[in-house]
């Protein structure tokens, strides 16, 4: 059984790998594959890969290393993709020419994602083209790439019968986090149920071993202004780096630097608007003047991370090299890599596991279109997903939902049919956008700075 990581260059690539060696007798994982555009990068990773499973785990799973498709994909069951098409580099160009010009600038909202989107669409097309013509016919791509909305939507565009399956760890994030917050210690026996698009959702319902949590965290989210745990917040003064030490709090990344703000934003939301828990993204859409008054239009998420998570990353690399040394918790590990290999496991060994998974609506939210991409739970077997159908949602969401998910899916065609007409209304219908002019704006600035990346718009 093979495993392909494609991306494998990526800062999460070593908590992945973790998490599927600590799950190597349900996977029955024989070999495990890096792929990468950027050999010297996945080179560095690799040296702490092969280090996870060869020293600390001591497993004797395959390691192989390439750039090449043919080698990285040939007879493989799963591919795990996390492509970041453009680098923290152009990451840094999404956050910040949408906040240059007073515009939330944002990884994968608004026209900092649309952006992002608009440079991952084909990368993406020619991995599924790779699988299909080198992987077992029964592959499954479980892709982390994003925006994975925009993603999703292209992939049901261009290539419908492709095996791929499109997720997210921030709902599972929002769940640790709520945990923690309850003094849960069991978050398995969490039961949650959730709708909306990706980054763009809410949940409707949590309950732990049959209790109704949400009163309870209702009342601590008022009670504390934020949702994140004091655990999480000891070193508030520091908040840029918000560097707690407390035993399991130092490795959950979304509660870091500035992602504060939007754990802060999930009260502000609730105060109005108390019913259903808000993903951490909406924060994006509904404080949009909020958020572009408290960012640093010269220093933004990408360079946190690049300061942090990457640099930490290498150094750690450089360090294990030179001493023999390695400190484990900057090779991040946790619910995100246990996500994607849990899901693997459900597929594999059909175990009908509850998921939240991005997939076409085909009625699941009945006044949603058919065709929008949604992100819904689902008891996921060898056969793929079951989606588990809902009532209609309520006019608020469902609005917000429309606007989100037409400015997307006009973002896909344009992109596919080079237009700068479609992609300017996709830019124009955004919510975090104030005006055509604007939308225009940002676009003639994006495109100068994704000409290596983006199909030409005319
Ligand atoms: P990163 O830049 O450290 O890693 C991405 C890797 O992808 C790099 O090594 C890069 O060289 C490689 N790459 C770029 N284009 C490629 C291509 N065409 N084919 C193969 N590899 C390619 O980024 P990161 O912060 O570790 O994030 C990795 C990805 O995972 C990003 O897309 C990020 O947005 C995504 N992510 C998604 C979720 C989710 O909830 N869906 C969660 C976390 C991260
Ligand atoms: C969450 C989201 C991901 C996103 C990530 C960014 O996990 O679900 O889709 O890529 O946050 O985190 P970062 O630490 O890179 O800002
Ligand atoms: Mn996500």
């Amino acid at each position: 059984m093979i495993i392909t990581i494609c991306g494998g260059g990526s800062t999460f690539t070593a908590g992945i790998v973790k998490s599927i060696a600590l799950r190597r007798e349900e996977l029955e994982v024989d070999e495990i594959r890096l792929f990468d555009i950027f050999k010297e990068r996945q080179d560095k990773v690799a040296v702490i890969v092969d280090w996870i499973l060869h020293e600390e785990l001591k497993c004797d799973i395959k390691l192989t290393v390439t750039t090449d498709p043919e080698t990285a994909y040939t007879d493989a069951s799963f591919i795990f993709a996390q492509m970041r098409v453009g680098g923290y580099a152009m990451r840094e160009q999404d956050e910040k020419i949408p906040l240059r010009h007073g515009c939330v600038g944002q990884e994968t909202c608004g026209t900092g994602g649309m952006a992002y989107g608009m440079r991952t669409i084909f990368p993406m097309m020619k991995m599924i083209d790779d699988a299909e013509k080198y992987a077992k016919k029964d592959y499954w791509i479980l892709n982390y790439s994003n925006p994975a909305s925009i993603v999703s939507e292209a992939c049901r565009r261009l290539r419908p019968n492709a095996r791929i399956i499109n997720i997210c760890d921030m709902p599972i994030a929002i769940i640790d986090v709520v945990a923690a917050a309850m003094n849960i210690k069991d978050k398995e026996n969490i039961v949650y149920d959730y709708f909306g698009l990706n980054h763009f959702g809410w949940f409707t319902s949590i309950t732990y071993k049959g209790e109704d949590l949400m009163p309870r965290l209702r009342e601590y989210i008022m009670e504390h202004k934020i949702l994140l745990p004091d655990a999480y917040l000891k070193d508030k003064a520091a908040l840029g780096v918000s560097a707690n030490k407390e035993k399991g709090t130092e490795g959950n990344r979304h509660t870091k630097g500035s992602w504060y703000y939007v754990w802060k934003g999930v009260y502000e939301i609730m105060a109005n608007f108390p019913d259903m828990l808000p993903n951490t993204y909406l924060n994006y859409y509904l404080q949009q003047k909020e958020f572009v008054e408290h960012s640093n239009p010269d220093h933004t998420r990408a360079n946190e991370v690049m300061e942090t998570r990457e640099k930490n990353l290498f150094d750690g690399v450089d360090t294990y090299l030179a001493t023999g040394k390695v400190d484990e918790k900057v090779f991040y590990a946790g619910s995100h890599g246990d996500w994607i290999a849990d899901l693997a496991i459900a597929l594999k060994n059909d175990t009908k596991a509850r998921f939240l998974i991005i997939t076409e609506n085909r009625g699941t939210i009945p006044n949603m279109p058919y065709d929008a991409m949604v992100e819904v739970p689902a008891y996921i077997g060898k056969n793929g997903p079951e989606v588990i159908s809902r009532d209609p949602i309520p006019l608020f969401q469902q609005g917000l939902m429309m606007q989100q998910l037409n400015s997307e899916k006009l973002l896909v065609e344009g992109c596919i049919e080079g237009s700068y007409e479609k992609v300017l209304q996709a830019f124009t219908l955004n919510k975090t956008v104030p005006s055509m002019t604007v939308a225009k704006e940002i676009l003639d600035d994006m495109i100068e700075a994704n000409k290596d990346f983006w199909p030409e718009l005319k």
